[in-house]
């Protein structure tokens, strides 16, 4: 079990059942509208089995998927190296470690389905300020604060437990409390919001 793993944030377990690729069927556009362009240097922190970091490397200059999990950030390398893509590269650790985990300040941070679980938000927010560059961003991607029982994909309720979720305001007062400051709140529908925010 993941979860086992010692700093595992809670209720992030990526799902097994097949249904992801249902429920995000073109990831690119997530990625768009969330502002992540050519040639920016990206890290996408709680990368999972590489379903964004296979569109961030085709569209940005370089991607660095960042997980607590190495086994799967082998499948997201071997998803990525099927793809022939060679502008990525793949680190074992703890999201709240980031100052130690990248070499270099970065143009932007994605982290999709994974700020539910974090303990202390604004300790994160601040880990990710701290290798921005002054003009970088930093995109959240949240399930909406929606029952379980309503977020159905392929007829069964999916995503994290109704109590972890998070409303686009309480994700942007933990940003806020780490020094960011919000530039876009967007839609990404069936059931997500993402949250867009740069250095204050
Ligand atoms: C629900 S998955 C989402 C993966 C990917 N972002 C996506 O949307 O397809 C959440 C990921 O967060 C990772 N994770 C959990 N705790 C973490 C931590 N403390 N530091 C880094 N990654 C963590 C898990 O291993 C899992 O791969």
């Amino acid at each position: 079990m993941t979860s086992t793993i010692p700093g595992f944030f809670q209720g992030t377990e990526m799902p097994t059942s097949g249904w992801w690729d249902a429920l995000w069927p073109d990831p690119a556009a997530v990625l768009r509208a969330t502002g992540i362009g050519m040639s920016m240097d990206v890290i996408d922190l709680c990368s999972g089995d590489g379903w964004f970091t296979l569109p961030i490397a085709e569209m940005a200059g370089h991607v660095t998927a960042i997980d607590i999990d190495a086994n799967l950030l082998e499948v997201a390398r071997g998803r990525l190296t099927a793809n022939g893509l060679v502008n990525c590269d793949f680190v074992a650790g703890d999201a709240y470690e980031l100052a130690g985990l990248v070499s270099r300040p970065v143009d932007f941070v994605f982290m999709a389905n994974a700020f539910h679980g974090v303990p202390d938000r604004p300790r994160l927010a601040r880990a990710v300020r701290g290798i921005l560059k002054q003009d970088g961003r930093f995109a959240i991607v949240n399930w909406h604060q929606h029952p379980r029982e309503t977020t159905t994909v392929l007829g069964e309720p999916r995503g994290p437990r109704t109590e972890l979720r998070l409303s686009p305001e309480q994700t942007i007062a933990d940003a806020e409390a780490a020094g960011l400051r919000l530039v876009k709140l967007v839609e990404v529908p069936p059931y997500h919001y993402g949250a867009v925010f740069e250095p204050a």
